[in-house]
């Protein structure tokens, strides 16, 4: 695995908060690791590595007590900061030698997710989010599920509008194949992308479908699917190789009190289980190989969000790697004179820029 596989210095949505209860602690890896998460004393989500320091027993298959992880092989307890406080073979009260403590991780709770930080740099303030995105309520259901693809081809999959009279001949009847971009631009972070989908003839057009559609970095997407029906979703990488696909959907037509939480179920399953699973990971899982970027790719017009999501990957990686650069250099200049700082900034922008003026309509 190549450190560019996953964006750096991001937060990334690894959980939903829901899911995570009191007691019993959860296994999950992401971004290549695997992870337990838990709820200490206070409520609060607690991130560490999936593994006794002991005997190397997985902890996600033991218990919160008292507001501490405990692993289920011979008890170690550990508090939120990744301490051990308990050897019950030593004894309760007893020192604890050294080396029982586990590396934690930073992660946060916002927008009904469990957020973690990638990366080596101070967390951003803020975590991403697309402002118009459905928030936690009675009116929305959210759907997860595991698969075995670059979230890179997910990314793609949820800027592409273009595929639907292909892939979804079945399920989405009669959606024109000639495409007509009312706006594919940056919006800030956000990349902001609306397509309707035509019938073309010789001198005639007619319109069928009409979507919008926005993606951020490191994983996000939402799409309107219907007038009043909106999800977001995040492409969060297991691995290199496999996605865990989470997404919440949203509906303002039937408020919660009459069951609109059972509407955004079904449109939620319907699109998920039915029309991305069935539908779009045929194509997903065939354009698998061993490079996840798109360098070999020939993209056209309408592909100019996808465009757009992999220039901002790449200007989000170099930077970090210009940081990773300044911060050796700095380290060393205590040592040795001053000899220049490598800055990559300066490229990528150009690149960025070219790309926005580009593709923006
Ligand atoms: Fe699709």
């Amino acid at each position: 695995m190549t450190p560019d596989d996953f964006i750096p210095n991001q937060w990334y949505p690894i959980f939903d908060s829901s899911k995570l209860k009191r007691r019993k602690p959860v296994g999950i890896t992401r971004l290549g690791e695997q992870l337990v998460l838990w709820r200490d004393g206070s409520g609060s989500a607690v991130c560490t590595t999936d593994r006794c320091p002991h005997r190397a027993a997985q902890l996600s298959l033991g218990w919160v007590r008292d507001g501490c992880l405990e692993c289920p092989f011979h008890g170690l307890r550990f508090d939120s900061a990744g301490q051990c406080v308990l050897i019950p073979a030593n004894g309760e009260g007893e020192p604890i030698p050294r080396g029982f403590d586990l590396p934690t991780r930073k992660v946060r709770e916002a927008h009904g997710l469990i957020w973690y930080w990638y990366g080596d740099s101070e967390p951003a303030a803020e975590v991403p989010w697309i402002p118009e995105a459905p928030e936690p309520g009675p009116r929305t259901s959210i759907v997860q599920r595991d698969y075995p693809v670059s979230y890179l081809r997910v990314m793609e999959n949820l800027g592409d509008i273009h595929h639907i009279p292909f892939v979804h001949r079945a399920t989405i009847p009669r959606a024109g194949t000639r495409v007509e971009m009312q706006a594919a631009k940056l919006d800030g972070a956000v990349i902001r992308l609306k397509v309707s989908l035509h019938h073309e003839r010789p001198g005639w057009m007619r319109p069928t479908y009409s979507f919008t559609s926005a993606m951020c970095l490191p994983t996000l997407a939402t799409i309107t699917v219907a007038k009043g029906i909106q999800f977001i979703a995040s492409a969060t990488p297991i691995d290199r190789d496999h996605t865990w696909l989470w997404a919440r959907y949203g509906q303002s037509y039937i408020p919660g009190w009459l069951g609109g939480r059972i509407v955004a179920r079904l449109a939620a399953k319907f699109d998920l289980e039915l029309v991305f699973t069935r539908q779009d990971m045929r194509m997903l899982a065939s354009q698998q190989r061993n490079n996840p970027d798109i360098a070999s790719y020939h993209l056209f017009d309408a592909d100019r969000a996808i465009a757009l999501y992999f220039g901002l990957r790449k200007q989000a990686i170099d930077e970090a790697s210009a940081a990773a650069d300044h911060s050796t250099i700095a380290s060393a200049s205590c040592e040795t004179p001053v000899l220049g700082s490598r800055n990559k900034k300066g490229s990528t922008a150009t690149s960025i820029t070219a790309i926005s003026q580009k593709q923006s309509l």
